[in-house]
């Protein structure tokens, strides 16, 4: 059977006011370049996605490290009740930027082991720090640009929120989407994801600008799981394998169930 949920209001207004107040600051002249040096300076992290957007190294896709703790409860608590009978969790949390969703998940999942993944160093040793300063030794951070280090079936649950995206395709809506992101990379690190994940296990795709059934990993897998409004969001065009750009889709599919297992 497949659930519906809403996006929690709150966390909606609060995108919706960052968006009004972007949209106001840009329209005082000069005002976007000296805030950009401003945070360059001041903002470790902003700093570090600027590193990651010129290095551009393989595979890079969301190049932004935005999250906030307890940013998906309607997944989390999903993913929490079918697990329910699972004694010791494994996830995996694949892109997982500062480790705010890693951190949650431990909340929802306490006997969970966790395992955060992020293609960008700087964020990968803050999560470090923050699991020094926690002694949680059921979390594990490790910095790589695909899930390809990880064991065959060896997860629960696999969440890739906000990750297999680029801000820009939101900003311009360009027809395509190649110049940034590539189906090719996309089906390679879902396929790898997948590969992961034990039969039965859950697969959370969020944000992402291509769709999870376009890859030929979704044949193995039934969608559990959406999310009404998703589409709507005009941050987040949708491309077909074909790089171009689906005019009018609608994908509001967020959790998918791998086939097999109890
Ligand atoms: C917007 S953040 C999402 C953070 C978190 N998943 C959330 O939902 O709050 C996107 C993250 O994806 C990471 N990322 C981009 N491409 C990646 C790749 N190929 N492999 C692993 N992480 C990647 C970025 O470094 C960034 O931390």
């Amino acid at each position: 059977m497949k659930l519906t949920a809403r996006i929690p209001a709150s966390n909606r207004a609060l995108e919706i006011g960052a968006r009004r107040l972007r949209a106001a600051v840009k329209k005082i002249p000069g005002a976007v370049p000296l805030f950009r040096a401003c945070r360059y300076v001041l903002d470790p992290g902003y700093r570090s996605e600027r590193r990651l957007m010129r290095a551009r190294p393989e595979k890079l896709f969301q190049p932004h490290a935005l999250t906030s703790f307890d940013r998906h409860p309607a997944i989390f608590s999903f993913i929490e009740r079918q697990l329910r009978g699972c004694a010791a969790p494994r996830i995996l949390s694949y892109g997982c930027s500062t480790g705010e969703g890693a951190f949650s998940l431990c909340t929802y999942l306490p006997q969970a082991e966790i395992v955060g993944i992020d293609i960008n160093p700087r964020s990968i040793r803050v999560c470090q720090k923050k699991q020094a300063r926690s002694g949680d030794a059921r979390m594990r951070f490790v910095q790589a640009a695909t899930p390809h280090g990880e064991a065959e079936a060896s997860y629960d649950a696999v969440f890739c929120l906000s990750v297999l995206r680029h801000g820009e395709l939101g900003v311009r809506q360009p027809e395509t989407c190649g110049h940034l992101i590539r189906f090719a990379d996309f089906e390679e690190i879902v396929a790898s994801l997948c590969r992961c994940l034990k039969p039965g296990g859950y697969l959370a795709i969020l944000g992402s600008n291509f769709r999870f059934a376009d890859t030929a990993a979704a044949a193995g897998f039934e969608p559990v799981f959406s999310l009404p409004g998703n589409k709507a969001r005009a941050d987040t065009p949708l491309y077909g394998p074909d790089e171009g750009r689906l005019v009018g889709a609608v994908y509001n599919d967020v959790v998918f169930r791998k086939r097999g297992g109890a």
